[in-house]
């Protein structure tokens, strides 16, 4: 392994962990949010003691921030800009050395979009966000509706499943990786890879971790470029191979498009379906209303959404002096945890907020999609996703039940379950799966 790599993980997150661990053995809530298991598992009662009386609070490394208001804001304010992988408080010749080292294009390294601020973040943004406007995405609907109802039939020969790695997981990585045109029989190696690259996402991972996710990005890296040559040669009708065909991005901004979009199509999503099915299981009024009303559908998507988010937080690092009031005034470089989930529980945006409601009116509001010029550019597909995935689910195994406790992914940042053991009962005779495409109400956004 790169010897340099070494480095630049001991800057990104070497320290930090140093710093999150120390005030994790002092029981900091904060660390205890970031780095502990009950963090994972359990964030909301960590959350609400760290909402405080509001305003941004001071973390073992950095600010954040809890309130609705305040999180949207920052979003959607251009003094603020993505973080920068390695922070400006690292000693001065390890952050010059560190931030030379160039990794394997990841989804959190530039020239992804991610981690790029205006004018550039545009120019790459641009020609991706045009494959997922609504309409675009609806016109997929059908082919959700194929994949969800192949998967189910699978699922029905056995009995007995994990619905993350049997079914959840299975609907996002078929789309995007169709969207993106690689071949079916490569999912399970994106899977592979989907797993050991996202832990990137969080502060202060191992240097064990780390390793793993360079040698994922590594083989990523070789792949997308066979990928993207390939393409060259043989375009198609994909929506990768026109991004590829219209020449507006170089190879390196491909690859980082490619992985973006990989990773954030089926990482998040599968977190969505996962995370509704206990929640719903727990609250069987709540599914006994969908039963009778299944236009609710959507609402109880978007609720489970701001119950339980996919992507708990996100970050932002101030580009210029920034008063967030309250005492609390952001230096250059400074950054800023923006906690979604926090938002997302702001009592004084959603009343009575630790209660699980689909009929809540004002739901969609919540910032699991984010907000601002990053604002999830897949927000329409995740919704078609889970909009058919959920309902043709619990139609299709009306005594479906969770087989003994699911298990947490073990990140702070993705928030889903790894394992989900389930046994699904008797089918229903009929397979009902809903579709988009037929002009059921119950989808119309
Ligand atoms: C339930 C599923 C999903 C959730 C909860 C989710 C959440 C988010 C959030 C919170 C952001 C903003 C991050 C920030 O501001 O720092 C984001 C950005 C993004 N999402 Fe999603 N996402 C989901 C599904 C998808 C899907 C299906 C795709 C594409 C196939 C996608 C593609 C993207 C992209 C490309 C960005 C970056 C936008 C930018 O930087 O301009 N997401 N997503």
């Amino acid at each position: 392994m790169n010897a340099s790599y070494a480095v630049r993980w001991a800057a990104e997150h070497g320290l930090p962990r140093l710093a999150l661990r120390a005030k994790y053995r002092l029981g900091d809530p904060f660390a205890r949010l970031l780095s502990g298991e009950e963090g994972r598992s359990d964030p909301y009662s960590l959350i609400e003691h760290l909402r405080g009386t509001g305003g941004a609070q001071t973390g073992p490394v950095g600010y954040a921030a809890f309130d609705y208001q305040l999180c949207r804001a920052i979003l959607r304010d251009n003094r603020f800009g993505v973080r920068t992988p390695i922070d400006p408080k690292v000693p001065g010749p390890l952050r010059r050395y560190a931030e030379r080292v160039v990794l394997p294009p990841n989804p959190i390294e530039a020239p992804s979009m991610f981690m790029l601020d205006p004018p550039e973040h545009s120019r790459l943004r641009k020609p991706v966000a045009a494959a997922f406007t609504p309409r675009a995405v609806a016109r997929l609907g059908d082919r959700v509706r194929e994949v969800t109802t192949e998967l189910l039939d699978a699922m029905a020969a056995r009995g007995s499943v994990d619905l993350i790695g049997d079914f959840a997981a299975r609907v996002p990585i078929a789309v995007i990786g169709e969207m993106l045109g690689f071949p079916a029989a490569d999912r399970e190696l994106f899977l592979r890879w989907g797993d050991v690259v996202t832990p990137l996402l969080d502060v202060g991972i191992s240097w064990r971790a780390h390793r793993r996710a360079m040698a994922a990005t590594a083989a990523m890296e070789g792949y997308l470029a066979a990928h993207i040559e390939k393409l060259r040669r043989e375009p198609r009708e994909d929506i990768f191979s026109v991004l590829v065909s219209s020449g507006e991005l170089s190879t390196t901004e491909l690859m980082a498009s490619a992985n973006v979009l990989m990773g954030a199509g089926f990482e998040t999503t599968v977190n969505l379906i996962g995370n509704a099915i206990p929640l719903l299981r727990a609250n069987p009024d709540q599914l006994d209303l969908l039963r009778a009303e299944p236009q609710r559908w959507p609402g109880a998507i978007e609720e489970v959404l701001r119950f339980d988010p996919p992507v708990q937080l996100t970050c932002r690092r101030a580009l210029e002096p920034v008063d967030l009031g309250a005492g609390v005034r952001l230096r250059p470089g400074e950054s800023i945890i923006v906690s979604l989930a926090g938002a997302n529980r702001d009592p004084a945006q959603f009343p009575d907020p630790h209660r699980f409601d689909i009929t809540r009116t004002n739901a969609r509001e919540h910032l699991s999609f984010g907000s601002g010029v990053h604002a999830c550019i897949g927000a329409s597909l995740a919704r078609l996703e889970a909009g058919h995935a959920l309902p043709a689910l619990f139609e299709r195994f009306p005594d479906l039940r969770l087989d003994g406790e699911p298990r947490r992914r073990g990140l702070s940042t993705l928030h889903g379950y790894q394992h989900m053991p389930a046994r699904l009962g008797r089918p229903a005779a009929a397979p009902a799966v809903p579709s988009m495409a037929s002009g059921d109400r119950r989808f119309k956004s």
